[in-house]
C-alpha cells in the first residue's frame, strides 16, 4: 500500500481551489497531474504547476499508471460517466457535486464501486462547515431529542455564471434552460441528511419526495438588461427552471425535510440556510454573513412553561462543549481554505479513507441518494407535484453498514 496518494485534478476551475488544500496533506497526497479539455485553462495550470503532468484528454489520463486517484471537478453532467470510467481504470474517485444526473447512472455508479472495491467519495463540502459539524455533534449527543423536521436551502444568485462574454450559455445556463426541479440538491441536503442519520443504522432512508417550481422571471429580466434584449434568454419561456423550487422529502422514519433551491432570484448570497426541529430543541442557521447561528435546548425546568418564555442563544456560546472533534483538531488549517473549511475536510477525509482502507464519510450510497433528488424532483414536477418514491439504492441492506 502506498503511503502517499498521487492525485489528478480534472476540471481546472474548481480544481484550483483544492491546490492550496493539498499542501496541508504533505506526505499523504500530492498533485501529480491536471486534466482540462480547454486549452487556455490547461495552459494556466501548466504555468502555475510546471512540475505536474498536464492532460487535455481524460482517457489518456486514466491510462497513466502513476495516478492513484482523480478529483472530478468538471460540469456536473459529466461526473457520473467520468467517475465510472476512472473506477474501471483502477483509480479512486473524489467527485464534485452532484454525483449523478440520471437514475441509470446512479445504479451503474453503485455497481461499479461495489465491483471494483475502490474508494468513491462525493466532495460535499457543506457537510463540513463548522456550524453544521457542531450541530451534528449535538445531534449525536441526543441534545435535540428526536428530530422531526429539518430544512436546507441553496439560495445563490448565479445568473452571471449562466453565459460567457459573448452571451453563449455555459453548462449552468443549460441546466436552467433544460431542467425543472432541484438540479443541485446536495449542499442543502447533505448536512441535514447527516443530522438525520440517513443511510446509517437508526436513521433509515429517504422514502419519497414531491417538488413544486415557481414560474420563471428573474433570468429573462437579467438577460434582457445585461446580455441583450435580442438574446432568446430574454424571454421567460426560454428557461424551463422556474425561479424558486421547493422539495419536500419524507423519510422512512417519519421525519420531513424541506429543501429550497433558487439560483436565479436577486438577493445577496448567504452560504448557509439550515434549520432543525427536534422534540427537545431547535437550530436556526444565520440569515446573513456575520449573524450568529441560533440554538435552543429545552431545560428540564422549562419544559412545562409556555414557549413564549424561551429564548434562542448563539450557537457559538456552546463552543467549548459542542465543537465537533474534527474542528477542535484542525480549526487553524481548515480556516485557511475555501467554503468555510469544507474543502480542507473533504480532501483530508478522501485521502485518509484510502490510506486507512475504510469507507469515506460520504460514500456512494450517500452520494447517490442525495443527488437523486435531481432526477426524482424533475419526475415529480412532470407529474404536477405527485409524490415519487426513492429507489432502494442499498437493495434491501437497509442502513446496516452505513
Ligand atoms: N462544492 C462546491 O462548493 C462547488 C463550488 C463550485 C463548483 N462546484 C462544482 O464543481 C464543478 C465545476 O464547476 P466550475 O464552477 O469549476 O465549472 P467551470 O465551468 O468553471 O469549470 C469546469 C472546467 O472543466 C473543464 N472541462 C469540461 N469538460 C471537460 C472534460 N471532458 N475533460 C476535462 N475537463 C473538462 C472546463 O474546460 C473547465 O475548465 C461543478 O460540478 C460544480 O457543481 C462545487
Amino acid at each position: 500500500m502506498k503511503e502517499c496518494i498521487s492525485l489528478a485534478i480534472v476540471g481546472g476551475s474548481r480544481g484550483a481551489y483544492l491546490g492550496p488544500v493539498l499542501s496541508t496533506l504533505a506526505g499523504k497526497a500530492r498533485l501529480a497531474a491536471v486534466c482540462d479539455n480547454n486549452e487556455a485553462a490547461l495552459r494556466r495550470w501548466q504555468e502555475e504547476h510546471p512540475d505536474v503532468k498536464a492532460y487535455s484528454d481524460y482517457a489518456l489520463l486514466l491510462e497513466d499508471p502513476d495516478i492513484d486517484a482523480v478529483f472530478i471537478a468538471t460540469p456536473l453532467f459529466l461526473h457520473a460517466r467520468q467517475a465510472i470510467a476512472a473506477l474501471r481504470a483502477g483509480k479512486h474517485v473524489l467527485s464534485e457535486v452532484i454525483a449523478i444526473h440520471t437514475l441509470e447512472d446512479a445504479w451503474e455508479l453503485i455497481e461499479t464501486v461495489e465491483q471494483t472495491g475502490l474508494t468513491y467519495m462525493m466532495a460535499e463540502n457543506y457537510c463540513y462547515m463548522r456550524a453544521n459539524m457542531m450541530v451534528k455533534n449535538m445531534v449525536e449527543q441526543g441534545l435535540f431529542g428526536d428530530i422531526v423536521h429539518v430544512e436546507g436551502g441553496y439560495i445563490h444568485d448565479c445568473r452571471t455564471l449562466f453565459h460567457d462574454a459573448n452571451g453563449q450559455l455555459t453548462w449552468r445556463g443549460e441546466l436552467v434552460r433544460d431542467y425543472k426541479g432541484n438540479s443541485y440538491p446536495t449542499h442543502s441536503l447533505g448536512p441535514v441528511a447527516q443530522w438525520l442519520g440517513i443511510n446509517r443504522a437508526g436513521g433509515g432512508e429517504f422514502d419519497s419526495l414531491t417538488t413544486f417550481v415557481s414560474r420563471s422571471e428573474a433570468t429573462a429580466n437579467y438577460f434582457a438588461e445585461h446580455v441583450s434584449p435580442d438574446h432568446p434568454g430574454a424571454s421567460p419561456g426560454y428557461w424551463k427552471q422556474g425561479d424558486s423550487s421547493v422539495t419536500l422529502i419524507r423519510t422512512k422514519k417519519g421525519a420531513v425535510i424541506t429543501l429550497r433551491y433558487d439560483i436565479q432570484s436577486s438577493r445577496p448570497h448567504n452560504m448557509t440556510h439550515y434549520a432543525l426541529q427536534g422534540t427537545r430543541g431547535a437550530y436556526l442557521s444565520e440569515r446573513y454573513g456575520g449573524e450568529d447561528p441560533l440554538v435552543w435546548l429545552e431545560k428540564p425546568e422549562e419544559s412545562k412553561r409556555h414557549s413564549d418564555h424561551a429564548s434562542w442563544e448563539p450557537l457559538w456560546n456552546g463552543e467549548a462543549e459542542w465543537e465537533h472533534p474534527l474542528w477542535k483538531r484542525w480549526k487553524s488549517d481548515a480556516d485557511q481554505t475555501g467554503h468555510g473549511g469544507g474543502d480542507f475536510f473533504v480532501l483530508r477525509e478522501f485521502v485518509s479513507s484510502i490510506l486507512e482502507r475504510r469507507k469515506p464519510a460520504i460514500d456512494v450510497y450517500d452520494a447517490v441518494s442525495w443527488s437523486a433528488v435531481s432526477p426524482l424532483s424533475m419526475l415529480s414536477v412532470d407529474l404536477q407535484g405527485a409524490a415519487v418514491p426513492f429507489p432502494d439504492f442499498k437493495r434491501g441492506r437497509s442502513s446496516v453498514s452505513g
